[in-house]
């Protein structure tokens, strides 16, 4: 295997402490990939919208992103990884990360069970989740996401803060524009650019181009509408499909 990754020499024999900022559903898979890599020290999660101490997969909150700077003090942080679904919403916490802690090195997660091809870049702040195969001379941009059992095909681009949800398979010399998403089961032939800020629809089948800053679905995939920058495309889990499943009314 002869990858790259866009991010500074760890030594082997040091392993650096770091944190995973956002503990939700996503933060978990991505807790997963740094565990399974074994090549980082994980401290614990860093999350605004849950209580410092609350324990998510057996890791501590350890306070918000405001406390970046004590922390990295405290816990001798090395870094971390921004675990946020959400692309639009990933990229601000990022920057705001950036603005606050210059300093701050964002890693990689990448689990030991996907396949990265021969002459691979991967950007720092990745992550690239179970199942997932990257095939050779692909290019993927710094914080993006290449989710469960999904492929970017020979010579794929991928810009910063840009996704591809699971089961997605793309052809061969595919390039995607930033901060766009390509929703669950999408299947996209070759050659086909995707401009930024644009997101395909889950199940879609794409023949063709599309520009910046539209909703495209279907089979084939049409324009639906145009999409504003940070529009929500994400469902979110504020209450869990098991406890609806639990809850009487739901029959
Ligand atoms: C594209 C997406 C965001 C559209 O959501 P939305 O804008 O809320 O769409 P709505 O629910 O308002 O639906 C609007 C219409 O489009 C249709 N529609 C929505 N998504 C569709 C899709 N993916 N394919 C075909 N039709 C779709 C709806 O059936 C509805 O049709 P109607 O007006 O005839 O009833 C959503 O389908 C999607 O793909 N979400 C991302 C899922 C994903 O990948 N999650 C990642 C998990 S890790």
């Amino acid at each position: 295997m002869q990858y790259f990754i866009d991010e500074m020499h760890i030594s082997p024999e040091t392993m650096n402490n770091v944190v995973i900022i956002g503990a939700s559903g996503h933060g978990s898979v991505v807790l997963d990939c740094i565990e399974q890599e074994n090549k980082y020290n994980l401290i614990g999660f860093i999350d605004s919208f849950k209580k410092k101490g609350y324990k998510h997969n057996g890791y501590e909150v350890l306070g918000t992103e405001d406390d970046l700077p004590q922390l990295i003090e405290k816990f001798n942080l090395y870094g971390g990884i921004v675990a946020i679904g959400d692309n639009w919403t990933r990229g601000k916490v990022v920057e705001k990360i950036s603005k606050m802690v210059p300093s701050f090195n964002f890693i990689t997660a990448i689990h030991p069970n996907t396949i990265i091809g021969k002459n691979v870049t991967i950007g720092t702040g990745t992550v690239i989740i179970p199942g997932a195969i990257v095939n050779a001379n692909a290019v993927i941009g710094k914080h993006s996401i290449i989710n469960t059992k999904s492929t970017l095909g020979h010579d794929g681009y991928m810009s910063e803060f840009s996704s591809l949800a699971p089961g997605v398979c793309t052809g061969g010399n595919f390039a995607l524009g930033a901060y766009s998403a390509i929703s669950l089961g999408t299947n996209i032939i070759e050659n086909i650019t995707i401009g930024a800020h644009t997101v395909v629809g889950a199940g879609s089948l794409v023949i063709r181009d599309f520009k910046n800053n539209v909703m495209v679905h279907g089979n084939p995939a049409q324009v639906i509408r145009t999409r504003n920058k940070g529009e929500k495309y994400l469902a979110g889990t504020s209450k869990p499909a098991r406890n609806r499943l639990r809850e009487s009314t739901f029959f």
